[in-house]
């Protein structure tokens, strides 16, 4: 029986489909969201995928995450990976969890931690710039690093040429450290 993954995502959820196409060693067993009309949850259920939507809003986090928990259990869900969920997760959350989160950040950590991590690379003057996946924590993006993918800072170089040069290297990271990290 292959670990079973719920994916988080908030939008298009990109890094998802690529764990879902790239699955090697696991399987993705849910794909939740924050925002019912998150594309990323048409698109998983056209292939037939277990999905769970809820807005936080109007019933609060603890309410909220106690739905989410509900679904991921369920599901029989060992590990949670985010992929463009840009919700906080709370520390009781983190600590039900803990150890059995994983999330792919735009940078190289721990270099920006939080948003805007493109310009702030273009603004530095980086040369490299590139996305890790790390282990999630109470503290923002700061978990133990399982892999890091760098790509070149180009001349000319604005925030979204960048960012889609990093992407096109997280959908080629995050499957590849997922299948090392539920084999651990
Ligand atoms: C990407 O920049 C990713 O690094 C971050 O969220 C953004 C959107 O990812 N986690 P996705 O296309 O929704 O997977």
């Amino acid at each position: 029986m292959k670990p079973k993954i719920g994916i988080l995502i908030s939008g298009r959820g990109s890094n998802m489909m690529a764990l879902v196409e790239q699955a090697q060693g696991y399987e993705v067993a849910l794909i939740a969201s924050d925002k019912p009309d998150a594309p990323g949850l048409a698109w998983a259920r056209e292939r037939g995928l277990p999905t769970f939507a809820l807005s936080p809003k109007g019933i609060g986090k603890p309410a909220y995450e106690a739905e989410i928990n509900g679904a991921l259990d369920e599901a029989g869900i060992e590990t949670i990976a985010l992929a463009g969920y840009m919700r906080l997760l709370s520390d009781d959350f983190v600590a039900r969890w803990r150890g059995r989160i994983v999330n792919i950040h735009p940078s190289l950590l721990p270099k920006y931690k939080g948003l805007d991590t493109h310009q702030r690379a273009i603004d530095a003057g980086d040369t490299v710039a590139g996305c890790s996946v790390h282990v999630v924590t109470e503290e923002l993006d700061a978990g133990e690093v399982l892999g890091r993918a760098e790509v070149p800072v180009l001349p000319g170089d604005t925030a979204d040429t960048l960012a889609a040069r990093v992407l096109a290297e997280e959908h080629r990271l995050y499957p590849r450290v997922l299948a090392d990290f539920v084999a651990r």
